[in-house]
């Protein structure tokens, strides 16, 4: 979507559509010149009508009165109740509705809130952008036409925060476009495609580790979950280096299991499909290194995707083997579809091995469980540091990307105990699924400070998500927008 500012809205300013907000219980549209009486009376009505409830919605035709051909009253709902999530959810609703209109621009006045005008214009665009976003790659008929323009008002100088704001925007789409695509278009050999034309067009130095080189350096858990597929195992890696020489670097690790049919221990079929999601973890990894690197972000960032297909066959690993993991531990595996802490746990040591981060952070769809206890608007926050989780939840009040901290102590590792091996990859019955998952996780990182994302219900608009207009169906991108907040503060 093409965008930019200006200092003042004119009415001899041509437009196709007019838009500014207003709160509910109030009679006046925020920031609008004086209009001429006829459309000053019409915009009165209409307010009077929608009362500025949130996401309301009224068009006035001006009839040349202005320059603009329509004004677009959008309500934000009360007051003290809006966020910069509401004004994002907001600006999503008028961006789909002028392209709805098949209009060729829109421009938004920006409102003066109780939040810093970088907030309110950077919530603006990623709304805008965001909520552009649809996956019709298998569409012969493209259900959504071109992203209109966007001219966004302000006396404020912005340009910066704009760029910013869509630049990021722009990696969510990335990370959702690459997400969304089915298991059979997106094998692991295909995703270190994709994730080394990102590292030619940005720059960024990219590894990929066949199932031999798995195999040699000892990724024995990566190998054991890939063995089951003719779909060969990938360890992808990307490294970004914009920061100090000697600065250690932010490891960012993300869960990519093309496809999940739970493997010998097999999931039942229903919404089995949707476990094309199960490589979102990964995608988010592959936004976060693209949105830090087209900002050229000061920062050294290394990125490692553990990706696999949890297949069933005569070759797949089973219930009862014990797997060597990368670092020398044994896991026993009692349930072949608790697969995603098995090759993470091998990408979390190999990362703390090879790179020695400041902090390591992983991104994964990793059990069911996290749904039960959160809902699907909530990411599950587990970190054996406190200082991290801290500013994780300032990214993710400012962000709007939801997370809640559960905790992590000795006695969630004693459930993962094995009477065969150093772990298994299960715990003790149903009990803290989400968490004994995590502890398998934090057995591979040892002291380095970490923080883990469990994304199962945030990853894609599922039942009962949330409607947003800037997640359209399908997977969200969760994860981008939380860490580039995170690594720019
Ligand atoms: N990828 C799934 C977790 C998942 C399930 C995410 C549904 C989103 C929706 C993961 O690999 C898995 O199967 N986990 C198991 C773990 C269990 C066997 C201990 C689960 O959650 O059931
Ligand atoms: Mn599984
Ligand atoms: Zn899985």
């Amino acid at each position: 979507m093409n965008m930019k500012s200006e200092k003042t809205q004119s009415l001899n300013k041509k437009t196709s559509a007019l838009c500014a907000f207003v709160f509910e219980d109030s009679k006046e549209l925020l920031g609008i010149p004086k209009l001429p009486a006829k459309l000053d009376a019409a915009v009165k009505q209409s307010i009077k009508e929608t009362q500025g409830k949130f996401e309301s919605f009224s068009i006035i035709h001006t009839h040349q009165l202005i320059a603009a051909e329509k004004i677009v009253i959008a309500g934000l709902g009360k007051k003290q109740k809006t966020t910069t999530d509401s004004i994002r959810m907001v600006a999503g609703k008028i961006a789909q509705k002028v392209r709805e209109l098949k209009l060729a621009d829109f421009t938004i006045i920006v409102p003066d809130l109780q939040f810093n005008i970088n907030q309110t214009v950077s919530a603006i665009v990623e709304g805008a952008e965001m909520s552009m976003y649809s996956f019709d790659k298998y569409k012969k008929e493209k259900k959504e036409g071109k992203a209109p323009d966007l001219i966004l008002v302000t006396s404020h100088k912005v340009d910066d925060v704009i760029l910013k704001a869509k630049k990021i925007a722009e990696a969510v789409n990335y990370t959702r476009d690459i997400a969304n695509l089915p298991p059979n278009e997106c094998s692991p050999a295909q995703l270190a495609g994709f994730a080394k034309s990102l590292a030619s067009k940005n720059n960024l130095k990219c590894t990929i580790l066949s199932k031999s080189e798995l195999k040699q350096k000892g990724l024995g858990g990566i190998s054991a979950v890939g063995q089951g597929s003719k779909n060969e195992p990938k360890l992808i890696i990307l490294e970004y280096r914009r920061g100090k020489k000697q600065d250690k670097p932010v490891v960012i690790v993300g869960k990519a299991v093309t496809f999940d049919t739970g493997g010998i221990s097999i999931k039942p079929s229903e919404k089995m499909d949707e476990m094309k999601f199960d490589k979102c973890g990964g995608c988010t990894v592959l936004g976060i290194m693209k949105a830090a690197s087209d900002l050229k972000l000061p920062v050294n960032l290394v990125g490692i995707i553990p990706s696999v297909e949890n297949m069933p066959g005569g070759e797949s690993y089973r219930p009862g083997d014990v797997v060597r993991l990368f670092g020398g531990k044994t896991a026993e595996i009692l349930n072949t579809d608790a697969e995603g802490r098995v090759i993470l746990a091998d990408a979390l040591a190999y990362g703390v091995k090879l790179y020695q981060p400041s902090e390591i952070m992983d991104f994964a769809t990793l059990t069911g469980a996290c749904i039960v206890a959160l809902g699907a608007n909530i990411a599950g926050l587990i970190s054996n540091n406190k200082r991290i989780t801290e500013k994780l939840k300032n990214a993710s009040a400012r962000t709007s990307e939801q997370i809640w901290h559960l905790p992590i102590d000795d006695d969630f590792m004693e459930m993962i105990k094995s009477d065969v091996a150093d772990i298994k990859n299960i715990g003790v019955g149903r009990a803290a699924g989400t968490i004994t998952a995590a502890a398998f996780l934090a057995s591979a990182v040892g002291n380095t400070p970490w923080a883990h994302f469990d994304i199962a219900g945030t990853a894609w608009i599922q039942t009962g998500t949330k409607p947003k207009s800037y997640n359209p169906k399908g997977a969200t991108g969760f994860g981008v927008r939380l860490i580039l907040d995170y690594l720019s503060n």
